[in-house]
């Protein structure tokens, strides 16, 4: 049992999760076209999965299907398209339903990414909070999950808290119990940083918020493509994240949460599918989750999602953890003997997940990001939407490599040798 996961990872597993022995990472490689092509005449080198991830074929397959044979709008017809549309976005719901282990299919709110997942709680639910409440944030945090809240303390007068990260890239948990009051109203934390890796105990943070009543929230973007993350055993009231990350299509979000939670979300969108009557002066809402999913969604992209779902149920999240840990063990071992990095985040490879950021003291990461972009290695390099994070390391910017099911060692290899030229270019 992982208990930071709230769930048992196997190296072999059944059902939704799938059975999978280990991966193949370079044969896997042959279903995502992208990966096929030559970047200044090297073979494309990925390591930027934390930002968004490639689409198999599969997923390709379904976005050209939806719009060729099915396209129509959803819930609103009887014709046979508006049926195979329809049944298609909500195979989408239940499957990803299954997929975190949440019981009830009206459990999946869909949205455009986790971003609005968030926005949607700290809005939603966030309207019956004001001054004397506060809100527990972190400091790892994307900026997804600060600034909603930045914006409800604005609006509504709540008070914000952030748990300090230590040294060691960990959450500050001792701290956390300190911050923790009855007026604490939110906890909202991410399950894995996206810069330092962390993953953070989710199970015993949210033990720790629902002792002072305070709702849990859990940015789950880089944690539920990576880890089997369960939901009912997560203590999670909302945990969000986005299809892109995850092997599907942009413009597709979910925000999962406890029924009696949604119900107390307000629609912050107001318009077609999230009303049951209107009046000119007045209306009434729909039920859950259509209530808070106002307009025509992404359709195809919804459609085109369990596809990737497939290829999670075919590997297994267990042996993907596996394969993803290994992989940050290789490369905190390569990337440190190097001597010259600053590496990020704990030492421990099982205590993050696959990514790891770091900084050459003496060469900027965006010129680091050029030079490896010229030997065809996609990295990050930047804030990564985490300014008070950056600030807590005392950097402006670092490099992200971010490892995906088909990243393997000569990846690593590639970035390293890449790292090397960048100081012989620069003659450091
Ligand atoms: C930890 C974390 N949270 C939230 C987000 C936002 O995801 P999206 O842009 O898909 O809404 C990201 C994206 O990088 C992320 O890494």
């Amino acid at each position: 049992m992982n208990a930071d996961l709230g769930v048992e990872i196997r190296g072999q597993g059944s059902g939704e999760r799938g059975d999978a022995g280990s991966l193949d990472a370079r044969a896997l490689r042959g279903r995502f076209p992208a990966l096929g092509r030559l970047i200044n005449g090297h073979r494309l080198v990925y390591l930027d999965n934390a930002a968004t991830t490639h689409k198999p074929l599969a997923v390709l397959d379904a976005i050209e299907r939806h719009y060729r044979l099915s396209n129509a709008n959803v819930h609103r017809g009887v014709h046979t398209l508006a049926e195979e549309a329809t049944a298609a976005y909500e195979t989408c719901r239940h499957r990803v339903a299954r997929f975190v282990g949440a019981a009830d299919a009206r459990q999946v709110v869909i949205t455009r990414n986790a971003t609005e997942a968030l926005n949607l709680v700290a809005r939603g639910w966030g309207a019956r909070l004001g001054p004397g409440d506060e809100v527990v944030t972190t400091e790892m945090e994307h900026h997804s999950n600060l600034v909603p809240w930045i914006m409800l303390a604005r609006e509504r007068g709540v008070t914000l808290r952030h748990v300090p990260v230590t040294d060691d890239g960990e959450l500050d948990l001792a701290a956390f119990a300190r911050l923790l009051s009855a007026r604490t109203r939110v906890v909202a934390v991410t399950a894995m940083s996206n810069v330092l890796g962390t993953i953070n105990p989710v199970p015993e943070i949210a033990e720790m918020a629902r002792r002072v009543g305070a709702v849990v929230v859990v940015d789950g973007a880089q944690s539920v493509p990576h880890l089997p993350v369960d939901f009912a055993t997560l203590g999670a009231d909302f945990l969000a994240f986005s299809a892109h990350k995850a092997y599907g299509p942009t413009g597709v979000g979910f925000l999962v949460g406890r029924l009696e939670r949604l119900e107390e979300v307000e629609p912050v969108w107001g318009g077609g599918e999230m009303i049951r009557e209107v009046h000119l002066d007045r209306a009434t809402w729909n039920g859950l989750p259509h209530r808070l999913e106002a307009g025509t969604p992404n359709i195809a992209g919804a459609a085109a999602f369990p596809s990737a779902l497939d290829l999670f149920e075919e590997l297994g999240l267990g042996p993907v953890r596996v394969h993803e840990q290994g992989l940050v063990a290789y490369a905190l071992d390569r990337l440190s003997s190097l001597g010259f990095l600053r590496v990020h985040g704990p030492l421990d490879p099982a205590r993050r997940g696959g990514l790891v950021s770091f900084t050459d003291p003496d060469i900027h990461p965006h010129d680091q990001a050029q030079v490896l972009d010229n030997l065809g290695v996609a990295v990050r390099a930047g804030h990564h939407c985490a300014q008070p994070l950056m600030r807590r390391l005392g950097e402006t910017a670092t490099v992200r490599a971010s490892f995906g099911v088909y990243s393997d060692h000569d990846d690593v290899d590639a970035l390293v040798d890449g790292l090397m030229a960048a100081r012989r270019y620069f003659g450091s």
